[in-house]
């Protein structure tokens, strides 16, 4: 992101109720620095957590707290105030705001001047993880996120760790710079959504390769990367259809996710779900299966373990990769290596054909863990390095990539 890209761009920020909210003080001067007039808008609640002076030095303007008060409504009336700006962001964006917001509650400001604009909204949900799970709260974000044709609300985060309350899990807002990645990547496009109007298909999590009916071979991959990659592709504006091996992850919101077992199964949805301009194939596939899988559960038997045959599964990503019709534009893999990174990576990408490889060293504490440290290694662009991060910022540092490529 450019600093001169929010030069004189306009946002009204909207500070709910929540202990993130002080990291929405954090926004407003990044805000500033790249050279967009903020205004702010801060709930009752939100004034519990910061105090309208902090908002009022840094945004350089006068806080909106109520919405019947003569003299803001002389000066700027809600409705102006909703029209005023070029995007409206709520960070931090509690449970109580999204269900006003997804239901037409205006009974305060802020909620008022959510239903009133006619601009895009960001998210950036902040609560406990059992709070942001709730059905409720998910179905919430859905409809908010279904109201697409209308102005469009967009959400970037929850990330995922520690929260304040002691608990762990997905809940806490995304970080100040992330929030402004997306807030950039909003007021970029035509309409805001870069990828709008883009198919991606991505692979996630591990297969599972029967070896009878109660058991199994299958890897360690969490699922995690995948996940977010089809969130993030999907924050961007992509239809996206997620092909999931087995996970212990909620699917992202506004994605089509379809689960399978093993490798044939997943090619054959990777299949189902193309045409697309846009593959990432971050699943862990196994390389072999069970030849000959058992009927009945294999019993111990006096003469000793069963042995078993294994045989090769199909190559789900240079299948995508393989010229024709149906190839997308853009195919991207991932390589695991625990040595010579770049030397693997380059030739997994003339191997399978792609045109990108992410390529991860997992000899360092990648599965299951939040934090991924990756190279990105291109057939025409060369290589990039980035520095360790989590996951979600990996993941939206990709589909900036991936919608910086198709505007070029
Ligand atoms: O060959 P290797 O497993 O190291 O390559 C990793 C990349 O290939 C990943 O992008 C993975 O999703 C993909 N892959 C696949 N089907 C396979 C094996 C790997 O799509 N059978």
């Amino acid at each position: 992101m450019t600093t001169a890209s929010l030069s004189g761009r306009k946002v009204l920020l909207i500070v709910g109720g929540g202990i993130a909210a002080y990291k929405a003080l954090e926004v407003v001067r990044l805000l500033r620095k790249a050279g967009a007039e903020v205004m702010s808008v801060l709930t009752a609640a939100g004034a519990e957590f910061v105090t309208p002076m902090s908002l009022a030095a840094l945004t350089g303007r006068p806080v909106r707290q109520d919405l019947f008060m003569p003299e803001d409504e002389t000066a700027m009336g809600h409705i102006e105030l909703s029209r005023w700006a070029d995007l409206v962001v709520v960070a931090p964006a509690t449970a109580g705001l999204i269900a006003k917001a997804a239901n037409g509650f205006a009974d305060d400001l802020a909620s008022t001047t959510l239903l009133a604009t006619d601009k895009r909204v960001l998210l950036a949900p902040a609560m406990n993880v059992r709070m942001w799970l709730h059905p409720a709260v998910q179905a919430n974000v859905e409809r908010l996120k279904g109201f697409d044709g209308f102005h469009g609300v967009a959400v970037v985060g929850p990330d995922e760790g520690e929260m304040a309350c002691g608990e762990f899990g997905p809940g806490r807002m995304a970080e100040p710079p992330a929030i402004m990645e997306a807030i950039a990547a909003l007021l970029a496009g035509p309409d805001g959504r870069p990828l709008a109007g883009r198919r991606a298909v991505v692979t996630a999590g591990p297969t599972f390769e029967p070896i009878d009916p109660v058991r199994g071979l299958t890897n360690r991959s969490s699922g995690k990367q995948g996940y977010a990659i089809a969130q993030a592709l999907a924050d961007l504006g992509a239809r996206v259809t997620l092909i999931s091996g087995p996970v212990a992850l909620s699917a992202p919101i506004g994605v089509d996710r379809v689960p399978v077992e093993t490798a044939r199964e997943m090619k054959a949805a990777v299949e189902a779900a193309l045409p697309a301009d846009i593959a990432v194939m971050s699943a862990a596939v196994a390389d072999w299966r069970v030849d000959g899988v058992a009927s009945g559960k294999l019993k111990k038997a006096p003469g000793g373990p069963p042995s078993l045959a294994l045989i090769e599964n199909p190559d789900i990503l240079a299948s995508v990769s393989a010229p024709g019709k149906s190839r997308p534009k853009l195919v991207i893999g991932f390589a695991a290596e625990t040595s010579d990174l770049e030397a693997n990576a380059r030739a997994k990408l003339s191997r399978k054909g792609c045109d990108w490889i992410v390529g991860n060293d997992v000899s360092d504490d990648v599965f299951g863990a939040d934090g991924n440290t990756v190279t990105l290694f291109t057939r025409d662009a060369g290589d990039e390095s980035w520095p360790r991060q989590s996951k979600t910022e990996v993941a939206r540092k990709l589909a900036a990539r991936i919608a910086d490529h198709f505007k070029a």
